[in-house]
C-alpha cells in the first residue's frame, strides 16, 4: 500500500474514534510486514483509565490476528502540530517492531516521520528480563 493510502486510511478512522471525554480523536493505521494493514481509533471510557489509543488498538488487532512484524503506522489528529504517540503506545510498539517507523500527521495530513528508536531511546525490552 502506498503511503498516501495509508495515510488516508488513518484519517478516516478519526471519524471512528470513540472521546467523549477528552473530545481529541485519534487515527492509525499499521501497515505489517507481509503488507496486511490494520486500522484503530482511540476508545475512551466512563472510567479513564479503561480508554485506550488508537495505536494501541491497531496493534492489538494485528496481534491478535496473528501479525507482530510492523513496517509502519500513520497516527492521525485534528492538531495544528503532528501528534505523536504516547509513552505506553510507544513501549507497546517496541515490544514487537522496535525499528518500525512512526508517521505522524497534522490536521492537514502533513507527514513527521521518526524511527520508532528515536521517539523511546533506551526503552525497556526483555532482555533484561533474561539476563536478570
Ligand atoms: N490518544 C491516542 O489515541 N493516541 C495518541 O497518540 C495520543 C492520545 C488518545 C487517548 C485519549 O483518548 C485522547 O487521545 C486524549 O488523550
Amino acid at each position: 500500500m502506498s503511503l498516501e493510502e495509508l495515510k488516508q486510511l488513518a484519517i478516516d478512522m478519526v471519524e471512528r474514534a470513540y472521546c467523549p471525554y477528552s473530545g481529541f480523536p485519534v487515527g492509525a493505521a499499521l501497515e505489517c510486514a507481509d503488507g496486511t494493514v490494520f486500522t484503530g481509533c482511540n476508545i475512551e471510557n466512563a472510567s479513564y483509565p479503561v480508554g485506550t489509543c488508537a495505536e494501541r488498538t491497531a496493534i492489538s488487532k494485528a496481534i491478535s490476528e496473528g501479525k507482530k512484524d510492523f513496517v509502519r503506522i500513520v497516527i492521525a489528529a485534528k492538531t495544528e502540530e503532528a501528534c505523536v504517540p504516547c509513552g505506553m503506545c510507544r513501549q507497546f510498539m517496541k515490544e514487537f517492531s522496535p525499528d518500525m517507523e512512526v508517521i505522524c500527521l497534522n490536521v492537514r495530513g502533513d507527514a513527521v516521520v521518526y524511527k520508532l528508536e528515536e521517539l523511546l531511546p533506551y526503552g525497556f525490552d526483555n532482555h533484561y528480563l533474561l539476563h536478570h
